[in-house]
């Protein structure tokens, strides 16, 4: 620089918008002497609560602050090239301290536009309004989850989320504001990434126990909708809109999902929120047309209870999203029981009768065929809740005595492809089947034949015989608390 004593105002070294903004006089605040700057090139102050690290050099005076916005190293330790290039020699993150763009790296460092006064150096430390931090901390989450992969985001979905944090702004709104703006790149609607979010949402609520591990969960349902996503199109939803007649409008949903008509089933969803309704009033029809057939192998069921308690958690900005990817998941989901393995269900489900009380046991279901199982469920003719308890306790059974010799095998065919997977998801299946069907009782049958396909399958791939003492744990209590 030809002569920095010369520069007077100097807000372009700083944040060229903060310079319209303008701010506060009482935020100019004295940094150092130029001189002493000048001698040593680059110095940091403190002032306040903020550790600024101040360079000098050929293109002018610049003041950031002194943590790395990566991984937090002292930027002092840097080095500048072509006079306005900052370099963190940590991970090689590289900034233009005129531009303020972030060359190399992710996230944007703070500047502070720099005025000098005589000999002195001042700055206004003027913090942006908490409206412009959150709304740039959420740009930056949805920037990040462009690269989820590329370049290992995730963590900075999490300085992303921590900085909102700190403007005041609630961290569940990035995670609201990802739904939002993934929701139409699933192709064919729910996947696990929606599924799994309301657990995460309860872990963080009842165990999570500082701002850190409270941060986690947040992060790891951002961080799979952006890998679900990546490299993904939009798919546009249909845009008409039919209206959601009170009487026959269920109906019309269910039979439009039957259809397989995406156009007509989002068309009466949408005439169905614009008429106010929400999931509380749709979540019969929903959960109809899912337990319509052994759909998806039973996620059409989960998701649609998943969604209904994700809404529940994050409030109702998200109703419109989630229920229009439900919606394309129940539409275009595997019809499974009609294909031979499962296709005893039509005819099992057209005998149910609903009659009896007798009290099944676990093992009537533990080493039963998918066709042996229905039949069973409709010999027994016992209360639902009561069969619900057997079918359970057998779905469990199976997946203690899981044959991992199975999975292990690297050549086994399709057809014999298992994990314990399989089994866990019966268990999940069930637990929505049992959500359900308490609430829409006339479900039971469908709930619990499907159920049944889910022991039948599996009880082609356990060990009857097998020890169980690797599995038993002292104190059971204890050992969930540990997991968890
Ligand atoms: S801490 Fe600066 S680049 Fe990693």
């Amino acid at each position: 620089m030809a002569d920095v004593q010369t520069l007077t105002v100097n807000p372009a070294r700083g944040d060229p918008d903060r310079s319209e903004r303008g701010g506060s006089p009482e935020n100019w605040v004295k940094a150092a002497a130029l001189a002493e700057l000048r001698d040593r090139r680059v110095m940091t102050v403190k002032l306040g609560a903020k550790q600024i690290a101040l360079f000098y050099s050929d293109s002018g005076v610049y003041a950031c602050n002194n943590r790395c916005p990566h991984e937090g190293y002292p930027l002092k330790e840097g080095h500048l090239t072509e006079g306005c290039i900052l370099t963190c020699n940590w991970h090689n993150w590289k900034f233009d301290l005129e531009s303020g763009e972030t060359l190399i790296g992710g996230d944007q460092l703070r500047r502070y536009p720099v005025e000098l006064r005589g000999g002195e150096v001042w700055l206004d430390i003027t913090d942006p309004p908490a409206e412009e931090r959150i709304a740039a901390s959420l740009a930056a989450v949805r920037d990040a989850l462009r690269n989820i992969d590329r370049r290992a985001e995730y963590d900075r979905v999490a300085r992303e989320i921590s900085r909102l944090q700190l403007a005041g702004g609630d961290p569940l709104e990035a995670v609201r504001a990802t739904f939002r703006w993934t929701h139409d790149c699933f192709e064919f609607g729910t996947t696990h990434a929606q599924a799994v979010a309301p657990d995460w949402l309860e872990l963080r609520d009842s165990l999570a126990r500082d701002r850190a591990s409270k941060l986690v969960p947040l992060v790891e349902i951002i961080a799979h909708l952006g890998e679900d996503c990546l490299r993904e199109p939009r798919y546009p939803f249909p845009t008409g809109e039919v209206s959601y007649d009170p009487d026959l409008g269920a109906a019309a949903l269910v039979a439009a999902i039957e259809a397989e008509d995406e156009a007509a089933a989002i068309a009466l969803l949408r005439g169905a929120l614009n008429a106010g309704l929400g999931f509380a009033e749709l979540e019969r029809p929903l959960v109809t047309a899912a337990l319509a057939h052994y759909a998806d192998f039973g996620h059409s069921l989960i998701y649609v209870y998943k969604t209904g308690q994700l809404i529940e958690k994050l409030g109702t900005e998200v109703t419109e999203p989630l229920l229009l990817t439900l919606v394309r998941s129940l539409v275009y989901a595997t019809r499974e029981d009609l294909i031979p393995e499962f296709r005893a269900y039509a005819p099992a489900l057209a005998a149910w009768d609903g009659s009896g009380a007798a009290e099944p046991k676990v093992e009537d279901f533990t080493r039963l065929s998918v066709r042996k199982a229905m039949r069973r469920v409709l010999k027994s003719s016992a209360r639902p809740e009561a069969l619900f308890d057997a079918l359970l306790g057998a779905a469990a059974w199976q997946m203690l005595h899981f044959d991992t010799r199975m999975d292990r095998r690297s050549d086994n065919p399709v057809s014999r492809n298992v994990s314990w997977l399989d089994f866990s998801h019966a268990l999940t299946f069930a637990n929505a089947v049992r959500a359900t069907c308490r609430r829409y009782p006339e479900l039971w049958p469908r709930g619990l034949l499907q159920l049944a396909c889910f022991t039948g399958r599996n009880v082609a791939f356990v060990d009857a015989e097998q020890g169980l003492d690797d599995w038993r744990v002292a104190d059971p209590t204890t050992f969930l608390d540990d997991a968890l």
